[in-house]
């Protein structure tokens, strides 16, 4: 946890940005919300909080039965909501759209290699449908954790909607995983089944997903029954009969038609895993209910959604952005979304802006990450397309910086879209702190204010709210909001410690420092904690950590950020080994095969960018290494803590790659 110095340090470093952008009149005169509607949003969230998320639930979503009961906080920081009504969240994406919208696109997809398919509200109410009757005809009920590692296709999102039509928890594993991080979050969910394919195209190359799975499955992962394959590539894969199953076999004779199954709206509708500073990743447990209201309201009031819109929002499914925003929200709200298999730049760093033209995408949103890595690539490859249908455009994941929003702007946005610059996290749910693009004007990097409903402040280290412009302290959520998290799967203590002790239960702790200037805007700073943003994923240093001493020749690591340009961050790891240190600390042999390792052990993204060796790592008496330290040395800054502490300060020298 960074003390208040630290907090405040990391605003001096932060750029003042004061260009103010209001939104085009043309985008004005169609918004849902202008400044009126949302002054009157704000104001009924703040004369009454309840109230007002009640009568939103009960105009968004469709009830099996009405709740009566709006906020429960006597057993707080675990808070229920509507919790005496029953929903099914399927029902709600499908089935309530049929009458009207039967035949809308509801999923335009378009594969790596260019194959596209469209499938209707009517298919994807079909296909859940016959795959939730195959899920049941393996003993999968009510209750059960699923776990699905797929690549970005349909079944991806059909295989979530089937687990939440018969009240299956599923967790999405991200397909960029390894097989070793896919095993630690099968075991510590129980889960029953794995549902995969063959694998995934991406990058031109074909993601070995069920050769992952079988290696995770090969060493443990017990109470793992079934595994559900998908055919997507075709290639040769390894099957065992007893256990694998085709996912056309599983569904070839079953019915269209399977009864939801109405659930309680804090039956947990998913565990999604998210990396911790410390410990191993934590299963973030969210409800149906509140889950899904803030979805709906978000896609409305953020995204401006409409009708005839294409929203295309580039996340993996394996992320919260993919849930709330290419799953449940879009489909809540009856839109049409697309979804994209494969890397940005397959076959040139044009397919991102090729796909908005060939599919006439309307909203686009995705990751400052994406964002500067097209931007590096030169206006050439979006000026060779017709990005004219563009309306609105989001970003989301990490703080973005001025140079990248305003190449978003002027080069995607040709000025008259809006960009969204969405604060929220897994936890959160949806979009916490959001431009709302009719009713107001946007800064370049900031997240401006919090939505209605949403009771976001920023807190010094006892907990009063900083009212100084631009003073950096804690972000804080004051007030319950329904699609909070309702724990850590298997590990309630770790809710309780992580996001509500620092401020005895009274408020949300987000874990990042921000700031508000003169207007109120928020400013995110950055976590507080340790935890790396490395392309838009969040990554635990501890995870790192833990694979690079897994091997053989490692007695110690520690891992810092490092500012990347294209990256956010990169990963910078300090290394001791068991043997002698390297000659001159250099050993290129070793830092390649370690890299490797990493990438075995976590996936390619947790890849050390630079490795050091040192014979020690600096840490102070207490045994607790220096991290602050280690990060001003990666960013090859001068040292200005106080080293005196130091067991062995001779290292300093090796650390900094100077002996
Ligand atoms: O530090 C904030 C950063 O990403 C964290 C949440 O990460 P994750 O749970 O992986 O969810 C990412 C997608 C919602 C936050 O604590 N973050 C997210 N959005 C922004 C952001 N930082 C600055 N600006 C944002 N718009």
């Amino acid at each position: 946890m960074a003390t208040e110095s630290t907090v405040t340090k990391n605003i001096e470093s932060i750029l003042q940005e004061n260009r103010l952008f209001p939104p085009a009149d043309g985008f004005i005169n169609q918004a849902r919300l202008n400044k009126g509607s949302l002054d009157q949003l704000r104001q009924s969230a703040q004369q009454d909080h309840e109230s007002f998320w009640a009568s939103l639930a009960r105009e968004e979503l469709t009830w099996q039965k009405e709740f009566t009961q709006t906020l429960d906080s006597r057993n707080a920081p675990h808070f229920r909501w509507f919790y005496d009504g029953a929903l099914n969240v399927s029902y709600n994406c499908l089935d309530r759209h049929l009458g009207k919208l039967g035949n809308k696109t509801a999923i335009v997809f378009e594969g790596e290699q260019g194959d596209t398919r469209r499938l209707t509200y009517a298919e994807v109410q079909r296909e859940v449908c016959k795959f939730a009757n195959g899920l049941k005809s393996i003993g999968i009920k009510n209750g059960d954790r699923v776990v699905i590692y797929m690549p970005m296709v349909p079944e991806a999102v059909i295989a979530m909607l089937a687990c939440a039509r018969i009240g299956a928890i599923h967790s999405v594993v991200f397909g960029g995983f390894s097989a070793e991080s896919l095993k630690d979050r099968i075991e510590d969910a129980g889960a029953v089944c794995v549902i995969t394919a063959d694998g995934g195209h991406r990058g031109g190359k074909i993601v070995e997903l069920k050769a992952a799975t079988d290696k995770a499955l090969a060493h443990g992962c017990a109470t793992i029954k079934n595994v559900i394959v998908l055919r997507r590539t075709g290639h040769d894969i390894k099957f065992d009969r007893g256990r694998d199953t085709w996912w056309h076999d599983l569904v070839e004779n079953q019915g269209p038609d399977c009864q939801p199954e109405w659930v309680d709206s804090e039956h947990p509708l998913f565990l999604l895993y998210t990396s911790g500073s410390t410990g191993k990743p934590k299963g973030i447990q969210h409800s149906t209910a509140g889950y899904l209201l803030n979805s709906v309201v978000t896609m409305k009031w953020v995204f401006d959604i409409k009708d005839n819109d294409i929203f295309w929002c580039t996340a993996d499914v394996g992320w919260i952005t993919g849930h709330s925003y290419v799953a449940y929200g879009p489909l809540a709200v009856g839109a049409t979304m697309l979804m994209y298999e494969g890397a940005p730049v397959v076959p040139d760093p044009g397919r991102f802006w090729k796909i908005c033209q060939d599919h006439k995408v309307t909203i686009f949103y995705t990751a400052p990450t994406a964002i500067r890595a097209l931007m590096k690539q030169g206006d050439d490859y979006p000026r060779r397309y017709d990005l004219t249908k563009l309306r609105l455009l989001g970003t989301v994941g990490e703080p973005i910086n001025p140079e990248a929003w305003m190449w978003y702007h002027t080069v995607i946005g040709k000025e008259k879209c809006p960009i969204v610059d969405t604060w929220w996290q897994t936890e959160t749910g949806a979009h916490m702190i959001s431009p709302i693009p009719g009713a107001m004007p946007t800064k370049p990097g900031s997240c401006t204010l919090p939505l209605p409903g949403i009771d976001a402040a920023i807190v010094d280290e006892k907990g009063n709210e900083i009212t100084t412009p631009n003073q950096g302290g804690y972000l804080v959520i004051r007030k319950p909001w329904p699609s909070m998290l309702r724990t850590i799967w298997g590990d309630d203590q770790r809710y309780k410690d992580t996001y509500w002790s620092k401020f005895k239960g009274k408020y949300y702790l987000a874990g990042d420092s921000a700031r508000r200037d003169e207007d109120g805007y928020f400013w995110i700073m950055g976590r507080i904690d340790d935890v790396l943003n490395v392309s838009g994923h969040r990554l635990g240093t501890m995870e790192i950590e833990s694979a690079l001493v897994a091997h053989p020749k490692v007695a110690e690591a520690a891992v810092v950020g490092k500012p990347d340009e294209i990256k956010g961050e990169g990963i910078f790891a300090f290394v001791v080994l068991r043997g002698a240190r390297p000659e001159g600390g250099i050993d290129e042999t070793l830092t390649k095969e370690l890299r490797a390792w990493v990438s075995e052990q976590i996936g390619p993204i947790a890849r050390p960018d630079e490795i050091r060796y040192a014979d020690n790592l600096p840490k102070t008496r207490s045994g607790k290494i220096m991290r602050r330290l280690l990060r001003t040395i990666a960013t090859g800054e001068a040292i200005t803590q106080d080293t005196s502490t130091l067991e062995n300060e001779a290292i300093l020298q090796q650390l900094q790659g100077k002996a």
